[in-house]
């Protein structure tokens, strides 16, 4: 992975567990692994995602893995103060995990392609560890999708930032490319179902606005400023009035709405 665009810092942490919580009913509701199934997360960061997964599914063994030995850890302490006893955790690259081919019935992979030159690669590694007759579910966001009211030209301008910095080792738009990939990838074809999940916020969701306008979108457009400006991509002006204008969109008559994408095909 080339430099993870959004850091491993404490904010970051604090970002991914807002946004884990806000979106739990939206993204997850629908992921249920049977008792005694072998389930795989990859790149399960500080846990944020882990917690839920676990939850849904308490009969299951999960063994969860990321390449960071720090998030691992957080991971592991947010798991036990949660009392979830039955994921496993494992440093591991996803392109080299140390797994038997066909170990897994089930890969669970969240906001991770995003973060990767080479998305195709990752899919292919990750099939070559599930089952014949398993599956695999994808979700991953796309800041193209992202729109608002009140408009602003700076806003889009500041995301577009995020956008061009994080291609440089992946793809913040990487949500409506999930069919085309999973299918490259050799997921048989009429298997691969994209649903996407669209945020809508609007004034009377106090809950939203804070957990998903603020805290989640515009905190992680907010988290590339540094690199922005010393990329002279914005002037600190332009990009501070970008960030308000965001916040603008967070208030009683403001609105802002994105989309998701959660993919599952099997094998
Ligand atoms: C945006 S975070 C998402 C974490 C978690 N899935 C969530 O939704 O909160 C991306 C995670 O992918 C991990 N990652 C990136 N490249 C990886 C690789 N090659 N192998 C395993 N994990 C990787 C990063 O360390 C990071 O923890």
């Amino acid at each position: 992975m080339a430099a993870y665009v959004h850091g491993y810092g404490d904010r970051e942490r604090q970002r991914l567990q807002d946004q884990a919580e806000t979106l739990v009913e939206l993204l997850h509701a629908d992921t249920v692994y049977p008792a005694g199934s072998a389930v795989l997360e990859v790149g399960c960061g500080t846990g944020a995602q882990t917690v839920t997964l676990a939850r849904q599914s308490p009969g299951a063994g999960i063994t969860s893995v990321d390449v960071s030995q720090a998030s691992l850890r957080l991971a592991r302490a947010a798991c036990q103060t949660a009392g979830i006893g039955n994921v496993a955790f494992r440093q591991a690259d996803l392109f080299a995990l140390p797994f038997e081919p066909g170990s897994f019935d089930h890969v669970f992979v969240c906001f991770v392609l995003e973060h990767l030159a080479d998305p195709g690669r990752a899919l292919a590694c990750l099939k070559r560890v599930i089952r014949p007759g398993g599956s695999i579910t994808v979700i991953e966001g796309d800041h193209g999708s992202a729109y608002f009211h009140p408009d602003s030209a700076l806003a889009h301008r500041a995301i577009q930032c995020q956008v061009a910095l994080q291609a440089a080792g992946g793809n913040a738009n990487i949500g409506r490319q999930l069919y085309p990939l999973l299918a490259k990838a050799g997921f048989a074809r009429d298997s691969i179902k994209v649903s996407p999940r669209m945020v809508y916020v609007d004034g009377s969701k106090p809950a939203w606005i804070e957990g998903f306008t603020r805290n989640t979108f515009t905190a992680m457009i907010e988290g590339v400023r540094d690199q922005a400006v010393a990329h002279g991509m914005m002037t600190q002006a332009e990009f501070q009035k970008g960030i308000q204008d965001l916040l603008r969109t967070a208030t009683a008559d403001g609105v802002f709405c994105y989309t998701f994408f959660k993919a599952t095909a099997t094998l």
